[in-house]
């Protein structure tokens, strides 16, 4: 980090630092004065690629149809945000998730309406559409952070499970526009490369934090790769690590990266709950989407419930595996606010904390503050 940007990330650092107060008040008092600091945005949406571990990749027909389209409508997105924008104030991340977002038209205006709201909005996308007046308008609306999906800097590899014409060309690219135009007009817009960890790619995780993970402001985060019930057995039986002592040694690699300074986005925990599932689950029949899997009973509660609220397919939540507290679509007279704060919500937010479930969303609870301090200062 550079310490000409330490005013900038205190700057923008001191609303999270708020929401980190008030959130440690609500988990050990009696007293509820948290906000939410991410709300999630997640939805159905068009995407142009066929990646071989994703829906979008192995759905078909009606199936594919209804994963790329959604009731929460591009026309409800200007709402939410206000919503979002009166309930939480600034310190907030709005994390946008759908197909794949530059495809969709409406996305620069939702980062240019965020940036004006004062709040911080990101997304991850896959890189190929992304020209250089593209990436000029996201640097100039004040885009926050964006996730760029690689799985290998060697094409022969990334294509394997990312199969696009070019595609690896096309999202390394992506990258350099960005650092270019965050560069040139001199704004901030940190990057976030992520990788999922399959039999495919495993080391080459490595090498993309090797190039990219001491760049200010850029950092890499490993994803644990879900084998989805659904997903096509081929594809499982190719991706899944076979070999746990292989994932050990990655994982001791990751560990020494990180000790000599690379920017990698994920706990000790996170790192131990890939190993956990891996070793549990020989028969591959668990996915962390499934409720199959338990976390450690000596683990602390979760309180993801305390400062994070999902907006589902429009249902709003305060963790996608647990009953919605309000209907954004449809229950117009209700603000986020109000749903945030009603009655049902305090009784579902305690079901949350009692929840010992081990889910992929695990990586956004319980996280030390020390370690939110330090991503905090490398992506603000
Ligand atoms: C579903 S994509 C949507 C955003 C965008 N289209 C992209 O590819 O970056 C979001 C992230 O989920 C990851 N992902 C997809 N399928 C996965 C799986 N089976 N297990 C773990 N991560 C997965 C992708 O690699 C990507 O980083
Ligand atoms: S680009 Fe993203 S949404 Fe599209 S198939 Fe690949 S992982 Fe899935
Ligand atoms: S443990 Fe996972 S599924 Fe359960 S409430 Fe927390 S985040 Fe949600």
């Amino acid at each position: 980090m550079k310490l000409s940007s330490l005013p900038r990330k205190l700057k923008r650092g001191m609303p999270y630092l708020g929401k980190e107060l008030r959130a440690i008040v609500s988990d050990h008092t009696p007293l509820f004065i948290a906000k939410p600091r991410t709300v999630h945005i997640w939805r159905g949406a068009p995407c142009n690629a066929k990646c071989i571990m994703c829906d979008y990749g192995f759905l078909k027909g009606d199936a594919l149809r209804a994963i790329s389209r959604s009731e929460f409508t591009d026309d409800m997105m200007p709402r939410a945000l206000d919503q979002i924008a009166e309930l939480c104030g600034r310190g907030t991340l709005v994390s946008y998730m759908g197909g794949e977002p530059t495809v969709n038209r409406c996305v620069m205006d939702w980062v240019e309406q965020a940036g004006k709201l004062g709040l911080d909005f990101r997304f991850t996308t896959n890189g190929y559409t992304m020209t250089e007046e593209m990436a000029q308008r996201f640097v100039a609306a004040g885009l926050f952070n964006v996730g760029v999906s690689l799985e290998a800097l060697d094409p022969k590899i990334n294509e394997i499970i990312r199969p696009h014409f070019n595609g690896t060309v096309k999202t390394i690219r992506a990258i350099e526009l960005i650092l270019q135009e965050r560069q040139r007009q001199k704004k901030f817009v940190s990057i976030n490369v992520k990788t999922v960890l399959t039999d495919v790619n495993l080391e080459s995780f490595l090498e993309i934090v090797k190039r990219w993970g001491k760049v200010d402001g850029m950092m890499c985060t490993p994803q644990a790769f879900e084998p989805m019930s659904n997903m096509p057995p081929e594809t499982k039986e190719l991706l899944y690590i076979k070999d746990v002592k292989r994932l050990e040694r990655v994982v001791e690699e990751i560990r020494r990266l990180k000790r000599d300074g690379y920017a990698i986005h994920v706990t000790e925990q996170g790192l131990n709950e890939v190993l956990k599932l891996y070793r549990d689950d020989k028969n591959k029949n668990s996915t962390m989407h499934g409720a199959k899997m338990e976390m450690d009973p000596s683990e602390p509660d979760c309180n993801i419930g305390t400062d994070n609220m999902w907006i589902e397919h429009g249902m709003v939540k305060l963790c996608p595996y647990h009953p919605p507290i309000g209907n954004f679509m449809t229950e117009t007279d209700r603000t986020l606010k109000q749903m945030w704060e009603s009655e049902m919500t305090k009784r579902i937010r305690e079901q949350t904390r009692g929840c010992r479930r081990m889910c992929t969303i695990s990586c956004l609870r319980r996280t030390p503050i020390v370690h939110k301090v330090s991503t905090f200062l490398k992506i603000a």
